[in-house]
């Protein structure tokens, strides 16, 4: 029973629309209906303003981050669910939003969200590595993609260091969605017409 009540809640709290109920709530505007139309960080800094898209990355990454916390709590700690498989579907829940119609986004910021509340160190490095590649690129959808390849990279050394798969598998699955997520966004970027940002 804890099994299935656990699962339930990481799908809920994944498919929490951040974007969507904000961009509502503040500026009566359905975010899928402007710039990229993905229901995600990006669009909301595009669509909404940066303060509120701001917001919007805390509570996505936020989203994950809860979903592997999960088996803190007490009754639910009974349950033989890995966190990993928690946040994965929490990332399936953002992707899949039973509180957006099942339209939601790409998988990244509540991606990081799952390595922040699995292992921060990592989450830092992809930070540290995504901002690089998007002074560089200038291109969000790109540098997601690039962070999730390093991502893979450091998770296989981890593997053959430690000997432990969980986060490998995780993070595979992980980068195997934001790349499908990514395929009018890669598409784009082969034709020249991805947008670029100017912040950076
Ligand atoms: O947040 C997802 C990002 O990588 C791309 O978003 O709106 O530019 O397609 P978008």
């Amino acid at each position: 029973m804890e099994n299935a009540i656990i699962l339930i809640l990481a799908y809920l709290i994944g498919s929490i629309p951040s974007g969507l109920w904000i961009g509502k709530i503040f500026f009566n505007t359905d975010i899928r209906e402007h710039g990229s139309g993905n229901l995600g960080a990006t669009n909301s800094f595009r669509v909404l303003g940066k303060k509120a898209g701001f917001v919007v990355t805390i509570l996505d990454i936020l989203k994950g981050t809860a979903a592997t916390l999960l088996p803190l709590l007490p009754y639910l700690a009974e349950s033989s669910i890995h966190p990993l498989v928690l946040g994965a579907v929490a990332v399936v829940g953002h992707m899949f939003p039973i509180f957006a119609g099942f339209r939601g986004g790409k998988a990244v910021a509540t991606s990081g969200g799952v390595v922040l509340g699995y292992a921060w160190p990592l989450f830092v490095l992809l930070i540290v590595g995504f901002l690089i590649s998007l002074k560089i690129t200038k291109i969000v959808s790109l540098s997601s993609m690039i962070v999730s390849v390093v991502a893979l990279i450091y998770c296989v050394i981890h593997t053959i260091i430690t000997g432990d798969f969980a986060l490998l598998i995780l993070v595979f699955i992980l980068s195997m969605f934001i790349f499908y997520r990514h395929r009018a966004n890669i598409k784009r970027i082969k034709e020249g017409t991805e947008p670029k940002v100017t912040w950076i």
